[in-house]
């Protein structure tokens, strides 16, 4: 692995620096020791057991941000607050805002962990917890490299917005108001996150683009309340068949969405973007097997993997059930059955508009002998900028000079909504500056976060806010 990259991509100073290190004991520097107290707050946003946590945690931001000397607010929302810091600001410096979120997914399967997630440890060179890479590693990447370069110059060489969520989780519910009631405090020149990806351990990745994401979720009903299958079966309808008979109509037998109108605003791809993409390492087929464990690709024909995922839209069941789910069998005929959908969007389609159109399919398919129950969930734009803007440049250049090699530039298939309502109410573009590597698991059990990224986060920060100011 680490000589076929540095064949086709130069040598990476952070990727021979962590492989010499790797079976090394790391000495738990300061930042390592911010990291592991960030981390063992369970700032868990969706579970609202955990409110209280995901409050501590904002706390504990607010503390670490007024000790850099910066100006810092903790707003208060419907449910998680926000957090907001920033430096002196003078008239003649670009202003730079730097978005994270400090909220994280629940930890389930709990079991399938082999350190407790909120405990964080250090094993085979990476940080082990919920949360090490989406998002507390990479958001504080961007607080120890404004630290450092506080500690080293005395000020900031451009004017610093942190605007720091609890809530991207579940999908920014009082950010989007917040930005627009904050308009004028929040302006700025220019956006920096690192929530996203790289392509590879020590490839440096530029990310211009997002998918958008819509929600939805279904919930068939036939007989009042369970039944004998035995004693019904074959006079009534199952809903746990019509729901599988609703989730097979979304898609054809090659993976092509089939609802009346989903690919009418779909932009189609251009022809550099698809040259630029087949030179990147780490998005071969090979990849995606070796990272995913699936026995093959499968997708939309005509596309490679990297295409599919990166811009093209898709279909999800994120989950499905009904009946009986315990050990052995049971000859129940269900009362009910549901699927949860998401559908990744790319640029024009608007995820209102895909919604309507999935709520006119559902209700066109729904199989006879049930009856159906739509909810709609929540939804985000997608997002697209042009990579080679003076600023898209500069953090390149700022990236370059914190890995010791060229960036790639890259749309993800992930998705951060707040990112296209920053350029509609900021009127300000964001550079993705992705430090998770394909394999850190987020959102699952033994999410991790190489040691070597957070270092490179905190010296890319340092380059970016030099590159910015410049
Ligand atoms: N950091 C991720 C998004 C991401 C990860 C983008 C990797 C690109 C590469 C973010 O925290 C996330 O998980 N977003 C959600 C969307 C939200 C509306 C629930 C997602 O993409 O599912
Ligand atoms: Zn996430």
């Amino acid at each position: 692995m680490i000589s076929a990259l540095r064949l086709r991509h130069g040598i990476s100073r952070i990727l021979l620096d962590w492989s010499e290190r790797l079976g090394e004991e790391f000495c738990m520097t300061p930042e390592l020791q911010d990291l592991f107290t960030f981390l063992r707050f369970p700032s868990i946003s969706t579970d609202s057991r955990h409110t209280a946590d995901v409050r501590a945690c904002a706390q504990w931001l607010i503390t670490k941000l007024s000790g850099m000397g910066l100006a810092v607010e903790l707003h208060e929302t419907a449910r998680h607050p926000i957090v907001v810091a920033r430096n002196e600001h003078r008239v003649d410096c670009k202003t730079v805002l730097i978005y994270g979120h400090y909220d994280v997914q629940p930890v389930d399967p709990l079991a399938l962990w082999q350190n407790p997630p909120f405990e964080p440890e250090i094993r085979e060179g990476k940080i082990w917890a919920r949360g090490a890479t989406d998002n507390k590693g990479q958001m504080l990447a961007h607080i120890l490299g404004v630290e450092k370069t506080l500690r080293e110059q005395g000020e900031l060489p451009v004017n610093l917005i942190f605007l720091f969520e609890g809530e991207e989780e579940i999908g920014s519910p009082n950010l989007a108001p917040f930005l627009r009631e904050h308009r004028e405090a929040l302006r700025c020149d220019v956006i920096a996150v690192s929530d996203t990806g790289m392509v590879a351990a020590g490839v440096p990745t530029m990310g211009y683009g997002l998918r958008g994401i819509a929600c939805a979720e279904v919930t068939l009903r036939g007989p009042k309340g369970d039944l004998h299958s035995g004693i019904y079966g074959g006079a009534v309808a199952n809903p746990a068949t019509a729901i599988a008979r609703l989730v097979a109509s979304l898609h054809d037998s090659n993976g092509k969405i089939l609802v009346d109108g989903f690919y009418d605003d779909v932009r189609p791809l251009e022809a550099w973007e698809r040259e630029m993409w087949q030179q990147i390492p780490g998005v071969a087929d090979a990849d995606f097997l070796a990272v995913t464990g699936s026995p093959s690709v499968f997708g939309e024909e005509g596309y490679s993997s990297a295409e599919r995922v990166w811009a093209r839209p898709t279909a999800e069941v994120n989950g499905i059930g009904g009946g009986y789910q315990g050990e052995g069998s049971k000859t129940v005929l269900p009362a009910e059955a549901f699927a949860k959908f998401s559908f990744r969007l790319v640029p024009d389609q608007d995820p209102k508009d895909i919604l309507e159109k999935v709520r006119a399919h559902f209700e066109k398919h729904c199989p006879a002998g049930v009856s159906i129950d739509i909810y709609i969930g929540h939804d985000g734009k997608p997002y697209l900028a042009d990579p080679h803007s003076a600023d898209g440049k500069a953090a390149q250049r700022a990236l370059t000079a914190a890995f010791g090699s060229e960036p790639v530039l890259i749309r993800e298939g992930g998705s951060i909504p707040i990112i296209q309502s920053f350029r509609e109410i900021l009127g300000a573009d964001t550079l993705l500056l992705g430090l998770a590597l394909p394999d850190c698991q987020i959102h699952a059990p033994n999410e991790n976060f190489p040691v070597a990224n957070f270092e490179a986060g905190i010296l890319l920060n340092q380059h970016l806010l030099r590159e910015l100011g410049a």
